[in-house]
């Protein structure tokens, strides 16, 4: 999905809350030609019954950014709670009461020519409406990827950088103009990653497998809590390589992301996943996710900052 900007939007850039179309960046910015950025996805949820918008996971989504601007020499001048705060300052004050997807971004700024990782950096927060990414509820039909996931000592995966992300969209372009959903991609020795900006989860004789961080996939969040989840419904994860052909025989399939939430998958390359309807596993799994994400569960309920009530900001109410 495609969000529409809002010409009244507010951002946050170079350490102030400015409207969006005063926060530009020079047309030699690094980052612009090279990729040297890296960027996060967080989503808020609007609860009409507590009056709230809740947060899911920022503190970690912040941990994971600045660990990955890490990777490329980056770093920013705040905590990841400091930077839940700002997140809520720049939601109260651009009064959101709708679902929200959140875009921190952290890039090379230098402005000229030539190809390094040199000191500097600047960052931007900015949050967006948002509904679905994806129309699942049928479940997604998908195939495997000609492309091939970038391994970790070219591009890592794992640093979810913006350059990388010319792969995700090779490899969910070719699935799209071929008529699927979405793409599977494999790692350059043949085994599944994950989609192209998802991670994946099969169902085998009753058991959740899920690729390890060592496949060139993205530590996903959603798919860290997705394995907390099952194991309190008494569901082991086990964390493996999967053939190619593991899909074509799974139960069950879906991926898991912030912006794909979790969403299933009921056929692989013209052949039905399971039955080809979506499985009880994933509908469980669903249904857990949606409760703790939108405040409807107590049960892990710190994984939510609620922005109005709880986050302390100094932006009048
Ligand atoms: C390539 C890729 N894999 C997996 C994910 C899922 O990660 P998370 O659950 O942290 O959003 C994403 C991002 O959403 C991604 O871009």
């Amino acid at each position: 999905m495609e969000t529409e900007l809002t010409s009244n939007l507010t951002v946050y850039f170079r350490g102030q809350f400015v409207p969006l179309q005063e926060a530009r960046v020079g047309l030699l910015t690094h980052a612009l030609h090279y990729g040297t950025g890296v960027f996060e996805g967080i989503r808020g949820y609007w609860s009409e019954e507590e009056a709230e918008l809740f947060l899911f996971r920022p503190r970690e989504h912040f941990e994971r950014w600045k660990q990955n601007g890490h990777l490329l020499k980056m770093d920013i001048p705040h905590t990841p709670a400091e930077l839940c705060e700002l997140v809520c300052e720049l939601i109260v004050r651009n009064q959101f009461r709708c679902d929200l997807y959140i875009r921190p971004l952290m890039f090379k700024s230098r402005e000229g020519i030539g190809v390094h990782l040199g000191p500097e950096t600047e960052f931007a927060l900015i949050a967006l409406p948002f509904g679905k990414y994806i129309d699942s509820s049928r479940g997604l039909r998908v195939c495997v990827s000609s492309w091939r996931r970038v391994p970790d000592n070219s591009i890592p995966a794992r640093g979810k950088i913006c350059g990388a992300y010319v792969n995700s969209a090779l490899a969910g372009e070719e699935a799209r103009s071929h008529g699927f959903d979405e793409a599977i991609v494999l790692t350059e020795d043949g085994h599944v990653a994950e989609g192209s900006a998802a991670n994946i989860f099969l169902v085998r004789n009753g058991q959740l497998i899920t690729p390890p961080v060592t496949d060139d996939i993205l530590e996903g969040i959603t798919r860290a809590t997705v394995m907390e989840l099952a194991r309190e419904m008494w569901v082991d994860t086990v964390e493996r390589r999967v053939d190619r052909t593991e899909l074509y025989v799974a139960e069950e399939i879906f991926f898991t992301g912030t912006a794909f939430e979790i969403a299933p998958v009921v056929e692989v390359d013209r052949r039905p996943v399971g039955t080809g309807a979506v499985g009880p596993l994933t509908r469980r799994l669903q249904q857990a996710y949606a409760d703790v994400a939108r405040g409807r569960s107590v049960r892990n309920a710190h994984w939510r900052l609620g922005v109005y009530r709880e986050a302390r900001t100094n932006v009048p109410r």
